[in-house]
């Protein structure tokens, strides 16, 4: 073991280092600059060097450090394939700096691409790397740290800036789980709008209170984020019990719980509902389940049945007339949809917009129907009930969760009048990511 400190060491040797540790190595530079003046040093040396032909090796030291705590930072140190750097060139003959787009030419470009020379610069924090299709690349080190391909840095830049990772709750989790923003402060101030979309993505609920009582509410809303997201039923559209409605919602019946709109392939992503009038009846209540929860229980509880839920592909329907203009929609899905990594990716559930056609072989029909009666009666079990105020902006994933209402009645006094708007992930990610940005670089 060493007992010196590797700063004691000349830089050439520490490059040597490096040779031995790797095999075979054709290129390796040591990164001190030993015309560097001692109060502008670096304490960390950078060092870069080829493995197996194919892979670039970049580790730091810390000058101070002994050698057991050296041999624990070259522990973290980054591999990258030769190809994806090559690939990844910052200059801007590979890159356009103005569109962070790349624009290396691929018709011509070389995946066998070999390293000929490496060097690291310790004072710009950065390697430059000599290709063999006569290219050269410098990269920055903080760059390169961002990009490291480990598991944990993967797993840091997709859950703190891909997308935060959900949180699954139950019913009696559901008062803390429910953030409360006040409508101004989201509207005016980027840090409660990003607490907002931050609960939305994590929680996949949160309320804003304190709103004006007026119809362009979830309009503003909308456009602080991006936009709102059209459907059949408009941009914004009004639930209000009406005579004669046109879709299962615009009655004062019990609203049994469900997801919005499955019978789209794009189904829009997160309901805002805003309570400008809410019923003085005993009803009118909002019901909110997690199904992600639900999915959870579903399969430690009954694997089979959840199983079933995942692979069996249901018919959504809607068909009308809005506008005077006729419309069916038809989506075929599942009611809960995995992604390529086994996470679940969407929840599908709507009594009235199940269709009778189930296009699926025969003996598949009623193992289905046992397995959606439990998935059913577990979300009732945990539906947490609350009633909104007027003012009180409802938002909520509707990807993740179901929601439904209780009945009520309305009078010629008190009218239940409801303003909702849809928005999509899309939108609200991206907005989520600037935020972010204006603190912290991805
Ligand atoms: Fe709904
Ligand atoms: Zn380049």
């Amino acid at each position: 073991m060493f007992s010196i400190t590797l700063s004691s060491i000349p830089s050439i040797i520490r490059a040597k280092r490096c040779f031995q540790h790797s095999n075979p190595v054709h290129v390796a530079a040591a990164a001190a600059l030993a015309t560097a003046t001692p109060a502008i040093m670096n304490k960390r040396l950078i060092s870069a060097f080829v493995q197996n032909d194919r892979y670039i090796i970049v580790r730091e030291e810390d000058a101070d450090a002994d050698a057991d705590e050296n041999e624990n930072l070259n522990g973290n140190a980054m591999k990258f394939p030769g190809v994806w750097l090559r690939d990844n060139c910052r200059c801007p003959q590979c890159f356009h700096q103005s569109s962070q787009s790349r624009r290396i030419d691929w018709d011509k470009f070389d995946i066998k691409v070999k390293v000929q020379d490496i060097s690291a610069d310790k004072l710009e924090k950065s390697i430059t790397v000599k290709w063999s299709d006569q290219h050269s690349s410098t990269y920055d080190l903080k760059w390169l740290r961002e990009r490291d391909f480990n598991a944990r840095s993967r797993n840091k830049y997709l859950t703190e800036f891909y997308r935060p990772k959900p949180v699954h709750w139950r019913k009696t989790d559901f008062n803390n789980v429910t953030n409360v923003f006040k409508f101004d402060d989201v509207i005016n101030n980027d840090n409660d709008l990003q607490k907002w979309l931050e609960s939305l993505a994590v929680y996949g609920v949160a309320i804003i209170e304190d709103s004006p009582l007026e119809n362009d509410v979830v309009r503003r809303l909308a456009d602080r984020v991006g936009f709102i997201r059209k459907t059949t039923y408009g941009e914004e559209f009004i639930v209000q019990s009406k005579p004669g409605a046109k879709n299962y919602a615009y009655l004062s019946d019990k609203l049994p719980l469900h997801t919005d709109l499955p019978y789209y392939e794009y189904k829009p992503s997160v309901n805002i509902l805003h309570c400008v009038v809410q019923s003085l009846s005993k009803g009118g209540s909002n019901t909110l389940v997690d199904a992600f929860y639900v999915a959870d229980q579903m399969k430690s509880k009954y694997p089979d049945e959840f199983k079933v839920l995942t692979e069996t592909i249901v018919d959504w329907n809607d068909i009308g007339i809005e506008d005077g203009k006729p419309f069916h929609n038809i989506w075929r899905s599942p009611v809960i949809c995995l992604d390529k990594e086994g996470n679940y990716a969407r929840i599908n559930h709507s009594i009235p917009q199940r269709d009778s056609h189930f296009s699926v072989d025969l003996d598949t029909v009623i193992p289905w129907y046992e397995a959606y009666s439990k998935f059913v009666q577990l979300a009732q079990t945990e539906a947490a009930e609350f009633k909104t105020k007027p003012g009180d902006i409802l938002t909520f994933n509707n990807i993740r969760l179901l929601h439904g209402r209780t009945a009520y009645d309305d009078t010629d006094e008190n009218v239940r009048y409801i303003v909702g708007a849809y928005m999509d992930w899309d939108i609200i990610y991206s907005k989520l990511r600037i935020l972010k940005s204006k603190r912290e670089t991805f």
